[in-house]
């Protein structure tokens, strides 16, 4: 099928390229032209495993093209995928102006029937405004559908979860443009959820806020672990083991971040505030996140007892593993706490350093893993690289004037690093 999508950011150019890689004939429109020239060339602006191979095979076999323009990207297609930035307000609403901006240029472009489908994270209702939107600004008056069809992918993973979803929602107010959606997704062979627009839309507000959920309650648990010697990752494999609860989202950490989370809750919150519902709950999700990096914090200084002039080693400053993505990242958070109280950091991260660099300044970038615990009084571990589990520890262990080791993330088996002659701390163990 011939598909456009509005916004080449992560959701935008893996779907883009997913897509084209089943078959599918795919214009690809963002308003950033440096960026589209780069596509054009074979760059990635993001790393993300597996992107740049099926880009590069798929604009070299012609079924993926980039363009400013969304004219063209409305002329040349039948079904136009939205997934431009929602960004959180001030107050934790959401700025849908990007949204608003796009639909009116869509509407101006139409010429003939179109289904507009929003990827974008939105409010329940949004389908409700673009539709009005579209239809204020359509000069030609041709028939169009509006569908929502929410992104579920994580980065990172983000290839491997676009080709293999758990389930494809569709939100429709008729069941004109259903064929048509089912035919894009057919060689996905995924389970379709076919449901109104104010559904659909919720289901992804409401699946971010329960996985958010999950990590919360098993960082609250780590404390009552703490506290009472019980060990947090046993906890989360025996529940984990029922089916109704499941092991994913089970592990502690030193709390969750990253650009879809913290800005989904807020806007959730917000969301229910308007319709007159306090979600109490997710409230005390967020509180709990950000009691998560205190307390950690806290465990730092309390080993350490003063920051000032301490050198620290820091490995993770992505906000998760295989992402060089640093937005709302934890590990920046926590490199910050440190300076404030004085510390003097040696950080790495096998793809974020350059990203974080306009976030953290005054602090040694260090390209090798193994070399950041140099004449550091502690190191920290912040984000969960597989390739951390990989570290040289009879190195780092010698490098270090002090052999501590905070791990925020539960990396390594406790009892093995204090054979190894570390004192090792870690989140609920
Ligand atoms: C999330 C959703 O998973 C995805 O479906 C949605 O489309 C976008 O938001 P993403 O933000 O890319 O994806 O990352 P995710 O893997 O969900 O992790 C979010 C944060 O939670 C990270 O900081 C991660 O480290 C943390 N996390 C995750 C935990 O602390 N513990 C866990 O068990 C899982």
């Amino acid at each position: 099928m011939k598909l456009t999508i509005i916004g080449t950011g992560y959701v935008g150019l893996v779907t883009g390229a997913c897509f084209a890689e089943v078959g599918h004939q795919v214009v690809c429109v963002d308003n950033d032209a440096a960026k589209v020239k780069l596509l054009q060339e074979g760059g990635i602006p993001i790393y993300e495993p597996g992107l740049e191979e099926l880009v590069k095979g798929n604009v070299a076999a012609g079924r993926l093209n980039f363009t400013t323009s969304t004219t063209e990207g409305v002329e040349k297609s039948d079904v136009i995928f939205i997934a431009v930035p929602t960004p959180p307000m001030a107050d934790g609403s959401v700025d849908l102006s990007f949204i608003e901006k796009v639909a009116r240029e869509i509407a101006s472009a139409m010429t003939g029937y179109k289904i507009v489908v929003d990827k974008s994270t939105v409010p329940v209702r949004t389908g409700d405004k673009v539709t009005e939107t579209i239809k204020r600004y359509c000069k030609a008056r041709v028939e169009f559908d509006v569908v929502s069809n929410p992104e579920f992918l994580r980065e990172g993973f983000a290839v491997e979860d676009l080709m293999k979803p758990d389930r494809i929602v569709i939100g429709v107010r008729s069941q004109r443009p259903v064929a048509a959606m089912k035919e894009i997704y057919a060689p996905f062979q995924a389970p379709v959820v076919v449901t109104d627009i104010n559904s659909a839309e919720l289901i992804k507000h409401a699946s971010n806020s329960f996985l958010a959920l999950k990590i919360s309650y098993i960082n609250a648990l780590s404390i009552i672990c703490d506290a009472t010697g019980a060990n947090v990752q046993e906890v989360a494999n025996g529940m984990g083991m029922d089916a109704r609860i499941g092991r994913r989202f089970l592990d502690a950490s030193l709390g969750f971040g990253g650009s879809c989370f913290p800005k989904d809750l807020s806007a959730f919150i917000k969301i229910a505030e308007q319709m007159g519902y306090e979600f109490g709950l997710l409230k005390e999700v967020q509180r709990i996140n950000a009691e998560q990096m205190n307390r950690f914090v806290k465990k730092i200084i309390d080993t350490l007892w003063v920051l000032k002039d301490k050198k620290i080693g820091v490995l993770g400053l992505a906000f998760k593993q295989n992402t060089d993505d640093v937005r709302m990242s934890p590990a920046i958070e926590l490199c910050q706490r440190l300076q404030k109280e004085g510390a003097i950091l040696r950080v790495h991260d096998p793809k974020a350093m350059e990203k974080s660099k306009a976030l953290l300044k005054d602090v040694t970038y260090v390209d090798d893993m193994n070399e950041v615990a140099e004449g550091c009084d502690a190191l920290v571990i912040t984000t969960e690289w597989d390739e951390f589990k990989k570290l040289d520890l009879e190195r780092v262990r010698k490098a270090l004037s002090h052999p501590i080791l905070f791990d925020g993330r539960n990396l390594f088996d406790r009892t093995e690093m204090e054979r190894l002659g570390f004192i090792y701390k870690s989140i609920g163990r």
